[in-house]
């Protein structure tokens, strides 16, 4: 048989049989929540928190849903209790977000400090390659003259590279130039002389252009050799040109290049697609023509192969030779580059070695 027990609730109520047991219930629910509330250590826990006891289907809730179980008078007052342990329990939630929030806050705001007496970053300009600083001056050298700049491509065509400059297959000129090949008649350009080529079935006299790249060969790497250089390929092709054309352009560069009173010398030479031709020389920039360790005591230094355009070449590009005349040269941009600022390895531009480049 079941005894009416009698204990006092907070506010002096007093409970029967179910109702203690739901008291008991809430105190114990209402302690877990608290400590609950506490151990919270941010926003998305306390939230948790709230839905398992104050949500829809949550724990305060639920005990709400046992009132029917209870006598008539004892229900007012356990309503009562559970809307003030809930009204309590929501209090410390919005109290305990409240402190999470500025604490998330501080965090951040510490996170974010910016200690403004340490000293700047330091800022890292990008400087150009002596390669391109060269190759710019080049090309303004030669715009100045009216040139324009046209692009050939690295990969080319034996056709292109040797069969249309007046060398053909077993050619011993051929020999002159070891070449990287890729596929039957597919190589890496020996010479930029290919884009002459290019230029000459794509324009119409007169032309003036100069073609700057890189060309390959297999040669042994040394302190003057690379697999890896750079030329830059000249054309003018129109009517009446002649060897002067060519030697006042060529001057006129060395002099720009090298200042007005470097010498410039033409030794006779052979290149198959030019005839004459010619290899051109200028005065040690380093001695002035004395004699010194970079022109190996000869006073001079070899910078370009040029000649007058030969017939074959012009007729092969569909240019008539007796209408027409033209000459060409190929400047080697390295040497150019490796005697104006003294590097004593041409391997040197091609290492990429950061302590190098920023000297320039
Ligand atoms: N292509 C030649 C070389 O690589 C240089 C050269 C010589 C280019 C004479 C020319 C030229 O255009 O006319 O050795």
């Amino acid at each position: 048989m079941l005894r009416p027990v009698v204990i006092s609730s907070q506010d002096g109520a007093y409970f029967l049989f179910g109702g203690e047991k739901m008291k008991e219930q809430l105190i114990s629910i209402s302690a877990a929540a608290k400590t609950a509330v506490e151990a919270c250590e941010n926003e998305a826990q306390i939230e948790e928190v709230r839905v398992k006891y104050l949500g829809k289907k949550g724990e305060l809730t639920a005990i709400l849903k046992q009132m029917g179980g209870l006598s008539p008078e004892e229900r007012p007052i356990m309503g009562q209790l559970v809307n003030q342990a809930k009204q309590e329990l929501e209090a410390l939630i919005t109290d305990k977000k409240e402190i999470l929030k500025q604490a998330a806050r501080d965090e951040k705001l510490k996170a974010e400090t910016i200690d403004i007496t340490m000293p700047a970053k330091e800022l890292k300009v990008g400087k150009l390659h002596p390669l391109n600083t060269v190759l710019d001056d080049m090309i303004n050298i030669f715009q100045s003259m009216g040139f324009d700049v046209v692009d050939g491509p690295e990969v080319e065509t034996d056709y292109y590279n040797f069969e249309c400059l007046n060398v053909p297959a077993d050619h011993p000129a051929r020999d002159m130039q070891d070449t990287f090949y890729l596929a039957d008649n597919i190589l890496l350009r020996t010479q930029t002389s290919a884009a002459q080529i290019r230029t000459m079935e794509n324009l119409k006299p007169p032309i003036r252009v100069i073609c700057p790249g890189r060309v390959f060969r297999a040669d042994e790497v040394d302190a003057t050799h690379s697999p890896v250089f750079h030329q830059i390929e000249g054309l003018v092709v129109d009517k009446g040109v002649t060897m002067c054309d060519l030697k006042g352009v060529l001057e006129q560069f060395a002099h720009e290049i090298y200042g007005k009173d470097t010498k410039v010398k033409f030794r006779p030479s052979f290149f198959p697609f030019t005839e004459p031709s010619v290899e051109v020389d200028v005065t040690c920039s380093e001695c002035a023509g004395k004699g010194c360790r970079v022109c190996k005591g000869s006073g001079w230094i070899e910078i370009l192969g040029a000649g007058m355009v030969h017939p074959n070449v012009l007729r092969s590009c569909g240019i008539d030779p007796e209408e027409y005349s033209g000459f060409a040269f190929g400047i080697g941009l390295d040497r150019l580059t490796t005697t104006r600022y003294k590097i004593s390895d041409i391997r040197l531009l091609f290492e990429n070695d950061k302590r190098f480049l920023d000297q320039f």
